[in-house]
C-alpha cells in the first residue's frame, strides 16, 4: 500500500482523508514520522504556504509528502482575510476574534460575497502538483450555529439558507472546499497506484 505523509497533525483534517482514501492508502501524520518542528508559514498566498509545509517534510525525512493551507476569501474585501485567516485579528486569536474583526470590517457593506479555498500542495518522486477546491457562499452580520470551527458561523454556502456551523459537520464535509481539494488529491493519487 502506498504510504504519504499529510504534514498536519489535525485530527479532523487526518479522519477526513483517511474517510475518502477508504484505506487504499497509508496516510502518516506529522506525529507518525516524529516530526515536531511547528513548520513556519511564510508564504504570501496559499499555494505558497501548503509548499512549504510540504517541502519541509520531503526534504528533511524524505517522504513523499502533501500538505494543505485553506483561506477564507471575502470580496468586498479584496480577497482578504485570505492567506491570513487563522490570524486575521492577530498573532494567538480566537476564532471569534477573528469573526469579530471580519463583521466589522464589513459593516455597512452589502457585497458579502466570500469562499472558502484549499490548496493543497503534493510532493511525490521529483513531481510537484497542486489541487484546489473552493466553496462560493455569503458572510451573514451574525454568528449562528455550533459546529464546526473557524469562520463556519457566519458563512452561508450557496444554495443553502443556513451557516456551515448550523449545517454540521457530516453535510459540510460532503460540500466543503477542503472535501473538493482532498477528493481530487485521492482519485490522482489512486490512480497512480
Ligand atoms: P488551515 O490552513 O486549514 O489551518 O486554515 C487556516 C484558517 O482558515 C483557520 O484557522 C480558520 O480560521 C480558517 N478556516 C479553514 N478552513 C475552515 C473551515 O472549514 N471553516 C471555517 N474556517 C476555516
Amino acid at each position: 500500500m502506498k504510504k504519504i505523509v499529510f504534514a498536519t497533525n489535525n485530527k479532523h483534517k487526518l479522519d477526513e482523508i483517511r474517510k475518502i482514501s477508504e484505506g487504499k492508502l497509508e496516510i502518516l501524520s506529522l506525529n507518525d514520522i516524529n516530526c515536531r518542528t511547528d513548520i513556519p508559514e511564510t508564504g504570501t498566498t496559499l499555494e505558497e504556504n501548503a509548499l512549504i509545509k510540504a517541502r519541509f517534510v520531503k526534504d528533511n525525512f524524505g517522504y513523499d509528502c502533501f500538505a494543505d493551507d485553506t483561506g477564507l476569501e471575502v470580496k468586498a474585501l479584496d480577497g482578504a482575510p485570505g492567506v491570513y485567516s487563522a490570524r486575521y485579528a492577530g498573532e494567538d486569536c480566537r476564532a471569534e476574534d477573528n469573526i469579530r474583526k471580519l463583521l466589522t470590517n464589513l459593516e455597512g457593506i452589502s457585497d458579502r460575497h466570500a469562499a472558502f479555498r484549499t490548496v493543497i500542495a503534493l510532493l511525490i518522486g521529483d513531481e510537484q502538483y497542486f489541487f484546489e477546491g473552493a466553496i462560493h457562499g455569503k458572510i451573514i452580520d451574525e454568528k449562528r450555529g455550533e459546529s464546526g470551527f473557524g469562520y463556519d458561523p457566519v458563512f452561508v454556502p450557496d444554495g443553502y439558507g443556513q451557516t456551515f456551523a448550523e449545517l454540521g459537520e457530516d453535510t459540510k464535509n460532503n460540500i466543503s472546499h477542503r472535501a473538493i481539494a482532498t477528493t481530487k488529491l485521492i482519485r490522482f493519487l489512486l490512480k497512480m497506484e
